[in-house]
């Protein structure tokens, strides 16, 4: 049932892995990032101006030797495959694919389930399928007499220039009963994907044109397929439906799609925001007038898949709709959820019953950009104003608006964006006229009991501040970051010292998993991205691979490899009692790569005895019978003993931040 769900992960496992290996083994960095940036060399690397922001003294480095990118003046990274995702906006197959181009290397198909193969098979014809339909109601649009004379016309009344029309394969499908379905048949399509894909219905043992008579406006994916279409009546009336879209299929899920997002995905990137329409035809309206990072919705909420879409381009998200239009209400619902993404959601309501397409036809692209510019309201305090007015006097409904916004803006709680959940409670406090402090105690309680919710879930887990070997007072965030560092550690050791031989008979991979399996692998690493590295290192390794960072540059899972770009590079300062022991020559951490993996196991180790201290306590003082007492009791003597085993054996590294 998964599969079904998702075809596009389906198509992800079906290039196979020898294909995948070929192409990483020609992949020559240099001469793909060379092809996009205009790169120097500068001693082992090359160095060029970023793509991905504006900057005038370059800072996007490229090196060959570890097959990655990297800028420091915008932080953005990865390896040849991230670089054109990230540049070109492509999935990671039409990366794949598009290198296999290049290279000239022959993309093989991993032999799939029965059940997979039919998926497959069905979603490429449905996409074939719709390429056909809409070459035909092109043709049927710019070429034909009826089309002509009532779409085109139709069209260009409403303002739409040809080559928009063009651009965006607006088509027609004849009023007659079956043209669409005669020509199908004709070339030989299956009646059956006919049906799936919409197009046709069978009516009367025949089948008929699903749209006949109306304009179509065919809705891309990504990469410029057609996975479906929405067909409009040229003249309203009360008793069709005013579009009629595809139904859902195996390409065709409304929840992911974007209308416009294939025309507008550059120019988001570019412009760092995406405006959000409603309709079809506001997309193409702003088109023509120049303003191109614009996407639809259709006219429903956001579902949580189209805003990862969004965030894919940009952290800025500007709704543009009509004041009085129900799809506002409908808009607003679901974006807490763009909140806690960490999105900018602004909201700009267009005055009167114009929509953004009427609108920008009749004051013109210049000022629309401006009223937009101007009119920007942020989304959080919109919301604000909105229920205030609703509120009027009633005390009730006020205060209960106080913890609401309290709500919302506890959504904002990353780190990064302390500031900005700052600002929010400044601003929120004053228009509610409320005490800012008090504002800030509730939302930093809201959070807080977030986390202990989360905490409670994960079973106990006493979080990132277990004491550990640092003499910093300084609480929280010191622990925190030298507890993820040596965690950071702990993979770079096993990622880069793995295959060397521990002793006679493990590898030090081995060695390490039988360790932490020993140990209990439960509570050994905090960071969530790193347990992922652990798990897929050891699944790997159980497979025959022998792991090195470069399977996981050229792992499909973003986060994993930014990871490990992470890990690879991080240069660790070698701790003083280090230098003092190895006077004269420092070893080198190749040398010394027996004492890094211990020190770094017993590390964790330590801290997960010290959790363990912790919690043990904990419960001694809560349990009321003597019994679980001693059981207790005896539990600290074992678990100090083994503290104490293991502070003597650890070495003296620390890493240091
Ligand atoms: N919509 C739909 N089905 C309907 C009505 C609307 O799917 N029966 C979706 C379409 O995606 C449409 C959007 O909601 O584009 C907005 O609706 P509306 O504003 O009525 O349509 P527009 O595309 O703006 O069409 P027009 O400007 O021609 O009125
Ligand atoms: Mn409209």
């Amino acid at each position: 049932m998964l599969v079904i769900l998702c075809p596009i992960l389906a198509y992800i496992f079906l290039i196979s892995q020898q294909t995948i290996q070929q192409i990483q083994s020609r992949i020559d960095i240099i001469e793909i990032v060379g092809s996009f940036v205009k790169l120097k060399k500068r001693g082992s690397n090359y160095l060029g101006l970023c793509p991905f922001h504006n900057e005038k003294t370059p800072s996007f480095t490229v090196s060959p030797t570890k097959e990655i990118y990297k800028c420091f003046g915008c932080g953005k990274s990865g390896n040849t495959i991230g670089f054109l995702m990230d540049l070109e906006k492509y999935s990671y197959v039409e990366a794949l694919r598009w290198l296999a181009n290049k290279y000239n290397v022959e993309i093989e198909e991993t032999a799939q389930s029965e059940e997979q193969k039919q998926l497959q098979q069905s979603a490429d014809s449905l996409y074939i399928i719709n390429n056909f339909a809409q070459q035909f109601f092109s043709n049927a649009l710019l070429h034909s007499e009826e089309g002509k004379d009532i779409a085109l016309a139709y069209l260009k009344e409403r303002g739409f220039r040809e080559d928009i029309i063009k651009k965006f394969q607006l088509g027609y499908n004849p009023s007659a009963r079956n043209e669409l379905a005669q020509a199908a048949t004709a070339a030989q399509y299956n009646p059956e994907l006919l049906q799936k894909s919409g197009l046709v219905v069978m009516r009367d043992g025949h089948l008929s044109d699903n749209y006949r008579g109306r304009i179509i406006f065919p809705i891309h994916n990504q990469s410029g397929k057609v996975l479906g279409f929405g067909a409009r009546v040229i003249k309203n009336n009360d008793k069709a439906p005013k579009y009629i879209n595809t139904p859902e299929n195996e390409i065709y899920i409304k929840s992911r799609v974007l209308y416009g997002s294939y025309f507008a995905r550059m120019a988001i990137d570019k412009a760092d925001e995406c405006l959000l329409v409603e309709g079809y035809t506001d997309v193409v309206s702003l088109h023509q007038s120049g303003i191109e990072n614009v996407v639809a919705s259709g006219g429903t909420s956001l579902t949580p898949d189209q805003l990862r879409l969004i965030k894919k381009y940009t952290n800025n998200l500007t709704i543009i709709y009509d004041g009085d239009s129900a799809g506002v209400k409908a808009a607003l619902r679901g974006l807490d959820l763009a909140i806690e993404e960490g999105l900018n959601v602004k909201l700009v309501l267009i005055p009167g019953n114009e929509d953004p397409d009427s609108y920008v036809h009749k004051i013109g692209a210049e000022a629309f950009r401006n009223f937009i510019k101007e009119n920007k309201k942020d989304f959080i305090l919109f919301q604000l104003e909105a229920a205030i007015t609703e509120a009027g006097n009633d005390s009730t409904k006020k205060a209960a608006l106080v913890n609401q916004m309290a709500e919302t803006i506890s959504k904002i709680n990353k780190t990064e964006e302390f500031t900005k959940r700052q600002d929010y409670i400044k601003q929120v406090s004053e228009i509610l006229k409320i005490e800012e402090a008090g504002m800030n105690a509730l939302v930093n309680k809201l959070i807080r009991d977030k986390v202990l919710k989360e905490e409670n879930r994960n079973a106990f887990k006493p979080g990132p501040s277990a004491e550990m070997g640092t003499e910093s007072t300084d609480e929280g965030l010191t622990f925190f970051n030298t507890d993820e560092l040596n965690e950071q550690a702990f993979l770079r050791s096993l990622i880069e010292f793995g295959n060397n031989p521990w002793d006679e008979s493990n590898t030090v991979a081995e060695f390490l998993f039988t360790q932490i399996e020993e140990f209990g692998a439960d509570y050994m690493l905090d960071n969530t991205a790193l347990v992922r590295v652990f798990e897929t290192y050891k699944k790997w390794y159980e497979e025959g691979l022998k792991p090195t960072a470069k399977n996981f540059l050229y792992h499909e899972d973003r986060e994993l490899n930014a990871m490990v770009i992470n890990l690879m590079d991080y240069s660790t300062e070698i701790s003083h009692n280090w230098k003092e022991r190895y006077e004269g020559h420092i070893p080198t951490r190749e040398e010394l790569f027996k004492e890094e993996v211990l020190s770094t196991l017993n590390y964790l180790k330590l801290r997960k005895i010290k959790r363990l201290i912790a919690e043990n306590q904990t419960v001694m003082e809560k349990s009321t019978n003597e019994q679980d007492q001693m059981l207790c009791v005896d539990m600290h003597i074992a678990l100090k003993k083994l503290e104490k085993d293991l502070t003597g054996a650890m070495g003296t590294v620390i890493f240091k931040i």
